[in-house]
Order: C-alpha cells, then sequence, then structure tokens
C-alpha cells in the first residue's frame, strides 16, 4: 500500500512508480482520482490492453512524465459516478467509453472535452472497452490518411490484431475490397470477419501477390519498402501503423521510428502517398462512430484473451509476444 492522507478514499489501480518489467506491475492501493470542475469520474468496469500501455512502462515514459508514478491503461469503459460543477453533458450514472491515461484502475477521471463518448445501450462494456486505441487507430488510418473508399481494393497487412481486427472490419463496412495477411491459425478468423481475400503470410510469398492496391495499411511493419510499393498502384496510398519486433524492452520504440523514416525516405518521388509516423487522436466523434458501427453489427470486437485486473502483468505480458488474436480485455471490478 502506498502511504496517502488519511481519510483519502482508496482504489486498485496498475500504478508505474519507475521504469519496470512487465511482470513487476502489480496493482496497489492508490487515491482515487479528484472529480475535475470540467470532467467526470468513471467507475472502470472494462479496458483493454494496447501497446501503448506497455510503452507506459519504459525509462524513457517515465522521464516524459517528470519521473511521477502514473496509473497504466488508457481504454476505458464504465459509469460516471460524479461530474464536476462545469459538466453539462454528463450526469452520474451515464455510461461511458472512451481512453485516458490511467485506466487501469477502479475509477479515472475524465474531461468532458476529452477522450470519451457515451455508450450505445446495445454494447457491452467488455466490447466497449476495447474501442478506443486500437478502433480510432484502425478508423482513421483507413478514412482520414488512406481516404479509403467504396470498391477499393485494401491490403491490410497484419490484420489478426488489435488494429487489425477493427480494420478489416472497417474498410467493409466502407465498401472496399480487403485483402488481409495474418497467420496461418487466423485465416479463419480474419475471413470470418468479412475479408475478401486472405494471405498467410507463413505460406504464401507476400512479394507474389497481385498487387494494384489502391491502400495499404501496414500493421505488421515488417516489410521493407520495396516490397510494399510494387503491390501498390501508381498514386496509391501507403499508411504505415506499426513495426515488427517492438517487444517492450527491446528498444522497440527506437526500431518503430527507424522503420518508418526508413520507408519515408525510400517513398520519395515514387508516385506514391506514403503517411508515416501518424499517432492515433482519440475524440468523441470517432469514437461515437465506432460505437455506432459497434451498436450496428457492422463492428464486432474479437476478443482473445479476458484477464481480471488484478492479472494485469499477465495480459501486457501475452500482449507483448505479438501474437493476439484481436484485443486482450480487462476487467475490473464490474
Ligand atoms: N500509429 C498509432 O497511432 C498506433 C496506434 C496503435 C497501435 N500502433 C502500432 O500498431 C501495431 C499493432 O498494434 P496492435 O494493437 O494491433 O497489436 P497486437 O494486437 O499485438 O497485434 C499484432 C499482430 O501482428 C501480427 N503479426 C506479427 N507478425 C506478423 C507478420 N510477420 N506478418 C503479418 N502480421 C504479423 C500478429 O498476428 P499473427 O499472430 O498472425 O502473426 C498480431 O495479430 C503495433 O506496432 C503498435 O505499436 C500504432
Amino acid at each position: 500500500m502506498v502511504e496517502v492522507a488519511m481519510g483519502t478514499r482508496l482504489m486498485k489501480a496498475a500504478v508505474c512508480r519507475r521504469p519496470t518489467s512487465i511482470g513487476a506491475l502489480t496493482i496497489t492501493d492508490t487515491a482515487v482520482p479528484a472529480v475535475p470542475e470540467d470532467g467526470v469520474l468513471v467507475r472502470v468496469h472494462a479496458s483493454s490492453a494496447n501497446p501503448v500501455d506497455l510503452y507506459a512502462l519504459t525509462p524513457v515514459a517515465h522521464l516524459q512524465r517528470g519521473r511521477k508514478p502514473a496509473i497504466v491503461g488508457t481504454d476505458f469503459a464504465g459509469i460516471v459516478e460524479s461530474v464536476g460543477s462545469r459538466v453539462t453533458r454528463y450526469r452520474p450514472g451515464d455510461e461511458v467509453f472512451g481512453g485516458v491515461r490511467g485506466a487501469f484502475a477502479e475509477y479515472a477521471a475524465v474531461a468532458e472535452d476529452g477522450a470519451v463518448a457515451r455508450k450505445p445501450a446495445g454494447v457491452s462494456f467488455e466490447d466497449a472497452g476495447t474501442l478506443a486505441v486500437a478502433g480510432t487507430t484502425a478508423l482513421q488510418a483507413l478514412r482520414d490518411h488512406g481516404g479509403v473508399a467504396s470498391g477499393q481494393r485494401v491490403l491490410i497487412n497484419g490484420a489478426s490484431g488489435g488494429v487489425g481486427t477493427f480494420a478489416v472490419q472497417i474498410a467493409k463496412a466502407f465498401g472496399a475490397e480487403v485483402t488481409a495477411v495474418c497467420s496461418a491459425r487466423n485465416v479463419e478468423l480474419v475471413r470470418g470477419l468479412g475479408a475478401d481475400h486472405v494471405v498467410d503470410y507463413m505460406r504464401d510469398d507476400f512479394r507474389r501477390s497481385a498487387g494494384g492496391f489502391d491502400l495499404m495499411l501496414d500493421v505488421a511493419g515488417n516489410r521493407s519498402w520495396s516490397e510494399c510499393a510494387r503491390l501498390l498502384k501508381r498514386g496509391g496510398t501507403f499508411v504505415g501503423v506499426g513495426a515488427a519486433g517492438v517487444q517492450h524492452g527491446s528498444g522497440g520504440g527506437l526500431r518503430l521510428i527507424r522503420h518508418l523514416l526508413d520507408v519515408r525516405i525510400r517513398s520519395i518521388g515514387g508516385g506514391k502517398k506514403v503517411v508515416v509516423l501518424f499517432v492515433a487522436k482519440l475524440n468523441p466523434p470517432d469514437l461515437e462512430t465506432l460505437g455506432e458501427l459497434v451498436e450496428s453489427g457492422r463492428v464486432k470486437p474479437v476478443i482473445d484473451r479476458r484477464y481480471d485486473v488484478t492479472r494485469v502483468a499477465e495480459a501486457l505480458g501475452y500482449l507483448d509476444e505479438g501474437h493476439s488474436m484481436g484485443k486482450v480485455a480487462i476487467g475490473i471490478g464490474a
């Protein structure tokens, strides 16, 4: 337990006090956040693990937050417990979801204008708790950076993880013809999400794919620019989302930046639109879009494994292996 003033209300949370290995992350008692004047205090019911949560454990992240302790976790879904004096849009009892730093905890505070939206009634807390980071990334990569449109041929490399499973379904919702790249064990999963063609990267040589794609979403980030470029039409768009081998504690962040810069530099003058180093920006309208897509059944979050928050280190350890099939859900005292 940490030292807190007498009378302070306590909650369970995954607190990172210093750079740490995933296995050393534990749940401790810490103070419930104050209700912001312009925000709401949410009783969190569900969350999910994202690579950005692994970044929170690194020395660089620790320095960025001024060496202060921080609660790990981003995605949340829960019920508004109390609202600040300046809040107009939410009331206690509202069901909400979104993304905020410090979500692997029983309570999270979020600004009314922050990344929070009403949870559609027909969407479970568990499903809503998977949407913010991975869903927004897939949506913004395809729609805002990729300009996806009906009838386009879209290639998604790394189609079976958190971002990839949303991307396949969102691209189909936009009317695209989707080719998904994943490993053998995920072929049926990805086909079930609506992919028109599936390439098993363990059996089929990626470079021998027919090509002629309007848009390539590179979530796996394990291919050179020359391999990707020849699959795109002239004037086609490449959106780099992630990179391979960025496991926690492996200098992965640097490898990601190096890979994306390499793509950026090698692609200059190649007649293709290239978007790299984009960082998804969580916002209420996009959360609402994701909520509607799920409520209407056009997108169904794929949940690979479920962990209680007390086992958050195991959840993050599994994500860090880099082969989750969809999302790793985290339940928090619902
Ligand atoms: N730019 C942004 O704002 C942003 C936001 C979120 C995430 N990201 C990045 O996006 C990446 C994916 O995130 P995520 O949440 O989807 O991670 P994830 O859930 O761990 O998914 C990783 C996926 O990569 C697949 N994969 C591994 N090796 C592959 C290969 N050689 N070819 C094709 N697929 C392969 C795995 O599938 P198999 O098991 O089938 O190999 C797995 O499904 C990460 O690098 C993350 O940092 C970027």
